[in-house]
């Protein structure tokens, strides 16, 4: 018995037997076939990085469905007889790359590149649904509405999207900014062939019993097959009944228990059907919840089961409702609490499921009391169909709406609570209602009943309805330990007046319209503006040329680290990591009565360390750290032992499994607070020189003032990078001791020397190699450094390859992110609202171990200086506590400084009730004040933009029409406020020393080395237009197309030296300029051929030349700061408008501006990608992500359900930016200026 499928028109047979039915889809694609196009970011069905169009013949109806499903949690031999396609599939290099690659490569919708094989798979699949009707701009913004992107912000990805919707206007697409030539087209005719024919004729079933995956056809053969294994239950034989498996997303152990046999009840013919009935419509419980969606819409005489499918369409992503099934939904929510939609809105429709019991036979019970029953039995109780009843007959008017709020409005997120009403209304007085709440934290969704009995035969009055919501309020009571309780329960009463005002007979008539509440309104379509300068000066430096690798990102075929082929023999590891912030360490064994895989051959732990290394995991400047824990954890998350078996996912699986002993007993208590360290001098040293200078006297300036602020406090928390590749590396040991590490790092220089350091090696005998790596933002500095490490010290112990791909939870628990902090302070300021004088104590939360965080006092106070303080002094702590060390994470401590600084303002203009924007404007820097505080970094007077910035971008954003409309809004609006702010930033930049290598191959074709590495930010693209301009000043025929003849690749630490890190937001520009110089260098050599030839010379030609005359064509060089100044600033503005939904609190950007000064851009496209990458990652900050830890530090918000990045939904629905060409700036790189980190500024 086989399994047959096809995975990009290939054919695939497995022996059925030689499977292991836990096996995934995404594993199959990842580690045992060719297409490696399928990327693992989450594995828990959250992100959409593993999208694939699944495609289904229907041998009966003669047709192809086709939809998408995320293959980290679809198992291997649920797609029996089912074609896979992979972005590579739609098109490649080989090929031809499919035109959703050229557009998303076209829109420069692809930074680190790591998602966009998934999007393109979801934008293809949304296409294909709409062939038989037209492709909408509303569809466009929803087709990859469940995919994370961390790097771009969503619009340009969006605007790819809309570029195929039959009613989009081409000319508002942001691909108009810079490309004015038709958009690569699309022939919707041509279709890739998503079914290959010879599957058709391989139809058949495997319902055989005799392997441990089995597919029954019908009840009655599920029967016989359930007795028969009931009967071998009596020797322990466990059974697993799977429907799509997208609840493993949620209940991830379940994926590492054994089950002896896997029941597959999709093809039972009676649990797959829907049929509408004379009382409602009876729903299969394998039918998947996009199938329940269209079917719902259809019958259209139920308006309520237009509004069940409306809500269900918020529930998880669509390549998960494609799989995922109503029953499975269901059968989550009664077994295992799960905080299910489905549950809440079925208990308000009166729904009723029939269930099929091997003990109790059939058996029908009303929703409510399957979900109040005792949990199924696992494979004993087998839920058949769902009822749901018709009520549109019924001679009373029905009222029905349903509610969820949650991080975003338009699903991908579990909700904070779900509600769903239904009312039997005559003559506005309530005959009888239904009232369910869930997901609140309670076992399962629940009816009000107390509240529904309250409320039946009343007319709703002011008194009626505050006394139910009184009464709810005793109901509605989420379990001690939820998160966020209090938001949650205040959640419900506002739901319930929503629905019940309209009823409402007032007793006392509000003339400021306090009942008016308007319906919750779907989300404003997305647009946006761009406005870029195109310099052609240094033609092609300044175009906007497309991302180099773009369309090979799109398709998959790029190359990461976790998808260079494994080497024979190769293992693999996942981390063990302390649970305790400070203990001794007895010993690490696996649980009690766990299955260890058989695969697992070593747990690598510091006494592997070999003779000679020392147990170092990180070497930088600030000094060295620890690879494992030794004798006491330091922290929660510390690196413990390496776990290595035989493939990743026995690794991790045993890693789940180990148990380490801990004493904490006679030691002192962790630190675990910043207070509590400062009481305890655990204090690091912040060396003077990175110690930032204090700005005239406070004293005096306190003294000056009208007003103070005594000691008010702020605190801010953490962020996680999540960058959509997780921490990864490659070791290789090879010949004479020495080893080869490909590592997803921003900081080869510093992996090389750490892997030396720790293996006792010369550094001769090292090399690490990084090509591409997933997404940094600083996560990939110092933290990938202890993880190349481990491997490397496995590598060299057990002699063989040790890759490892870190999970997300561990990354998340190990990796952490932003530094915490507490700031008190003190300022003091005129009536009119000058500042006079600024006194701040900080105190930083820097974890366990130093890392970088000497840099953030410093970067603290570069962005907080960006208005005149008067007088500014502070004290700055760096605590050491016995949390995980803090790395430095995009605008390290400057986005905390611009908050600071934005928060006193705030509070200023509050106390004196003015206008914030009137308190910054007063504020703002002259350029004396800018030169007092900036000191050299200021640079000359008509480099000082941002005053004039300030102004344009008021004018250009409509600032002060606004502020008075959203006036206007918040006096007539009681349940909606909105509010607008202009913000302005300082961002100082250094530059710092960074190598490059440029040479010329026989062809002509010239080859690129450079020290930085390539995040997603363009580096690569930026280097390539350099060294086209810079070796095109030899103008000769055939340079002005001399960049397509150019490859930046990979870095080597053995070839390129002195590396550096990628870091700061100045690594392009620093590589760009070591290309400049090593061309320099090349172009001094090539003159004199020209100058012979004495007339027009073509490129190839005069490179076969030099190659004849042994002209060396490689040149190196090292670009070092000192010939510029190293230091200077940054401007951006920005305007957001906001409006939040009182009941909900549900936030919406409405609109925002920004205005960024790039100097003259090297590449507008990539700078504004840069820009609004940036803004969409601080709004996560502010706005969304929630970094919880539990009382001893361990990250609580540690996977896709609980961390909520921005999504296409949460991004400002006005989406404006306008890039300003500040002019020449002699000493900077071509004039250009720095775009990666300092526009996260702007979100503040
Ligand atoms: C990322 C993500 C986000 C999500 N967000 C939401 C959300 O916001 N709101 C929401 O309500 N849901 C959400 N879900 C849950 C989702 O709806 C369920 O995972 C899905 O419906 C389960 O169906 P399945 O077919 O995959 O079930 P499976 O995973 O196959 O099965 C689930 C469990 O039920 C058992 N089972 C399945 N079918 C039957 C049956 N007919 N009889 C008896 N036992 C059965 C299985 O043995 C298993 O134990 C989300 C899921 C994911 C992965
Ligand atoms: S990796 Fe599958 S959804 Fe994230
Ligand atoms: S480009 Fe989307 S995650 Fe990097």
């Amino acid at each position: 018995m086989s399994l047959v499928f096809a995975i990009n028109g290939q054919r695939f047979e497995l022996a059925l037997s030689s499977v292991d039915p836990s096996t995934t889809l995404l594993e199959f694609l990842r580690y045992q076939s060719p297409f490696k196009s399928v990327k693992l970011s989450c594995g828990e069905g959250g992100c959409g990085a593993c999208v694939v169009l699944l495609s289904r013949y229907d041998p009966v109806l003669q047709n192809v469905e086709d939809f998408t499903v995320s293959s980290c949690l679809t198992l291997l031999c649920s797609i029996n007889h089912c074609s896979i396609t992979t972005s590579e599939g739609l098109g490649n290099s080989r090929e031809g790359f499919h035109t959703i690659h050229n557009r998303l490569s076209g829109f420069h919708a692809s930074q680190c590149g790591f998602c966009t094989p998934g999007m393109s798979v979801s934008l293809f699949s949304a296409l294909l649904d709409s062939s038989s009707s037209e492709f909408t701009v509303l569809e466009a913004e929803k087709a990859v509405s469940g995919n994370l992107c961390r790097c771009t912000g969503y619009r340009p990805i969006v605007d790819a999207c809309k570029s195929f919707a039959a009613d989009v206007d081409i000319e508002d697409l942001g691909f108009n900014s810079f490309c004015k030539n038709s958009l690569p087209p699309f022939d919707s005719e041509k279709r890739v062939c998503s079914f290959p024919e010879f599957l058709k004729d391989e139809m058949k079933s495997i319902d055989s019993g005799m392997h441990r995956w089995c597919s029954p056809g019908s009840v009655e053969e599920l029967q016989r097959l359930l007795q028969g294994a009931r009967k071998a239950n009596s020797v322990g034989l466990s059974v697993k009944l799977v429907a799509g498996n997208t609840s493993t997303g949620y209940y991830k152990d379940e994926r590492d228990r054994h089950y002896d046999k896997y029941v597959d009840i999709t093809r039972i013919r009676e649990m797959k059907e829907i049929r509408e009935t004379q009382n409602g419509v009876e729903i299969g419980a394998v039918v998947t919840i996009s199938k329940v969606i269209a079917a719902l819409k259809e019958i259209r005489v139920e308006k309520m089961f237009g509004k069940l499918a409306a809500h269900m369409e918020k529930i998880a992503a669509r390549f998960i409702r494609n799989f995922g099934s109503i029953g499975g939904n269901l059968v989550m929510a009664q077994r295992k609490q799960f905080p299910s939609d489905m549950a809440t809105i079925l208990l308000a429709a009166g729904a009723s499921v029939n269930i099929m019991s091997l003990s109790r036979g059939l058996e029908k019970v009303t929703l409510e009391q399957f979900l109040q029953g005792p949990p199924l039995e696992d494979y004993y109780d087998l839920v058949l169909t769902i009822e749901i009843p018709f009520w549109h007959h019924r001679s009373s008017e029905l009222l029905f709406e349903t509610y969820r709020a949650a991080p975003r409005p338009n699903g991908s997120a579990l909700a904070y609570l779900n509600a769903a009403f239904l009312a039997q209304v005559k003559d506005r007085m309530v005959i009888n209602c239904r009232l369910a709440f869930g997901a609140y934290g309670t076992k399962h969704a629940i009816r009000c009943k107390e509240v529904e009995e309250f409320l039946s035969g009343k007319l709703i009055t002011d008194n009626v309805l505050s006394e139910a919501i009184t009464l709810l309020g005793k109901s509605v009571v989420p379990q001690e330990g939820t998160s966020n309780l209090a938001y949650r329960s205040s959640l419900a009463p506002g739901f319930l007046f929503n629905f019940f005002h309209s009823l409402i007979i007032t007793e006392k008539p509000s003339s400021n319209g306090y009942y008016h509440l308007d319906q919750p309104k779907p989300l404003p379509m997305l647009s946006s503006s761009q406005h870029v300068p195109i310099n052609d000066e240094y033609f092609p430096v300044g175009e906007p040329v497309t991302k180099s690798g773009a369309s090979l990102q799109a398709s998959g075929e790029a190359v990461y680290v976790d998808d260079i082929p494994a080497p024979a023999n190769c293992l693999y590891g996942a981390f063990i990591y302390s649970t305790k912030p400070y203990a001794k360490v007895k010993g690490i064994s696996f649980k009690e009565n766990s299955v260890v895989p058989d695969g697992v051959l070593a747990v690598i732990s510091y006494k592997d360390v070999p003779k000679g290394g020392q147990n170092i995991g990180l070497k930088f400047s600030f000094g060295t750290e620890p690879l494992f824990a030794e004798d006491f954890t330091l922290h929660v998350g510390q690196c413990i032992a390496l776990v290595v078996a035989d493939t990743q996912r026995h690794a991790d699986t045993a890693a789940n499994l180990a148990l380490v002993e801990y004493e904490t007993e006679d030691l002192e208590p962790p630190i675990l607070s910043v207070e509590d360290a400062v009481k305890k001098s655990s204090l690091f040293e912040i060396y003077p020189f990175l110690y930032p200078q204090q700005v005239g006297d406070t004293s005096k300036g306190m003294s000056e003032a009208d007003h103070r602020i005594i000691s008010s406090e702020i605190r801010l928390g953490s962020q996680y990078f999540f960058y959509m590749e997780t921490q990864t590396a490659l070791a290789v040991p090879d010949e004479d001791s020495s080893i080869v590490v490909y590592s997803s790092c921003q900081t080869p220089q510093y992996v090389h020397s750490s892997v030396a350091a720790c293996l006792g090696i010369p550094e001769n005998k090292v090399r690490i190699i990084t090509r591409r790596v997933g997404g940094g933002f600083g996560g990939k500095a110092v933290k990938a450094m202890p993880v190349a490490t481990a491997c490397a010290v496995a590598a060299n112990k057990l002699q063989r390859p040790v890759r490892t791909y870190v999970n997300r939870k561990t990354d998340m628990i190990m990796t952490g992110g932003r530094h915490p902090m507490k700031i008190t302070y003190s300022v003091g300021f005129k009536s009119t609202g000058k500042i006079t004088a600024l006194e701040l104590e900080i105190l930083i939360d820097a974890g366990a171990t130093l890392g970088l965080s000497m840099l953030i006092p410093s970067n603290i106070i570069g962005a907080l200086k960006k208005y005149n303080w008067g007088a500014l002094s502070f004290d700055f702590k760096l605590c050491k506590t016995n949390l995980l060390s803090k790395a430095i994470m995009r605008a390290p401590g400057d986005v905390q400084g611009t908050y600071i600084a934005e928060a006193i303002i705030e509070n200023v203009a509050s106390s004196l009730s003015l206008e914030a924007d009137t308190i910054r404007k007063i504020n703002l820097h002259t350029y004396d004040s800018l030169a007092l505080f900036y000191k050299d970094g200021a640079g000359e007077p008509h480099e000082y933009t941002l005053s004039s910035m300030w102004d344009k971008l008021g004018v250009s954003s409509n600032f002060e029409e606004r502020v008075s409309i959203v006036r206007e809004f918040n006096e007539s609006n009681i349940w909606r406020k909105r509010g607008i702010s202009r913000v302005p930033i300082i961002y100082p930049v250094s530059m710092f020393a960074t190598p490059g290598r440029v040479s010329v191959l026989s062809d002509g074709t010239v080859v690129v080395e450079v020290g930085g590495i390539e995040l997603g930010q363009g580096l690569w693209t930026k280097v390539k237009q350099m060294a086209g301009y810079a070796l095109g000043l030899l103008q000769c025929d055939g340079t002005e197309e001399l960049v397509d003849k150019i490859r930046v690749v990979q870095s080597d630490t053995l070839s390129m030296v002195q590396g550096n890190f990628t870091g700061g937001s100045t690594t392009s520009e620093g590589s760009c300029a070591a290309v400049r110089l090593c061309c320099e260098t090349l172009v001094k050599r090539l003159k004199p051929l020209i100058e012979k030839s004495g007339g027009p010379i073509s490129w190839n030609n005069l490179i076969s030349q030099a190659y004849a005359q042994s002209v060396n064509l490689s040149a190196s060089d090292l670009y070092t700061p000192e010939e510029t100044p190293t230091q200077y600033l940054n401007y951006g503005v920005a305007v957001s408008e906001v409006e939040i939904d009182l009941v909900t609190g549900q936030t919406t950007v409405l609109q925002t501006d920004i205005l960024y000064d790039s100097g003259k851009s090297l590449n507008p496209a990539v700078d504004l990608g840069q820009i609004e990458g940036a803004f969409v990652q601080g709004l996560g900050f502010f706005m969304l992500e929630e970094y919880i830890k539990d009382s001893e530090g361990l990250l609580l918000t540690d996977s896709t359900w609980t961390y909520k990045i921005p999504t296409v939904d949460t991004i400002p629905r006005q989406f404006n930016v306008e890039i300003l060409n500040s002019g020449h700036h002699e000493k900077r790189v071509l004039s250009s200026k720095a775009s990666g980190e300092p526009p996260l500024l702007l979100a503040a």
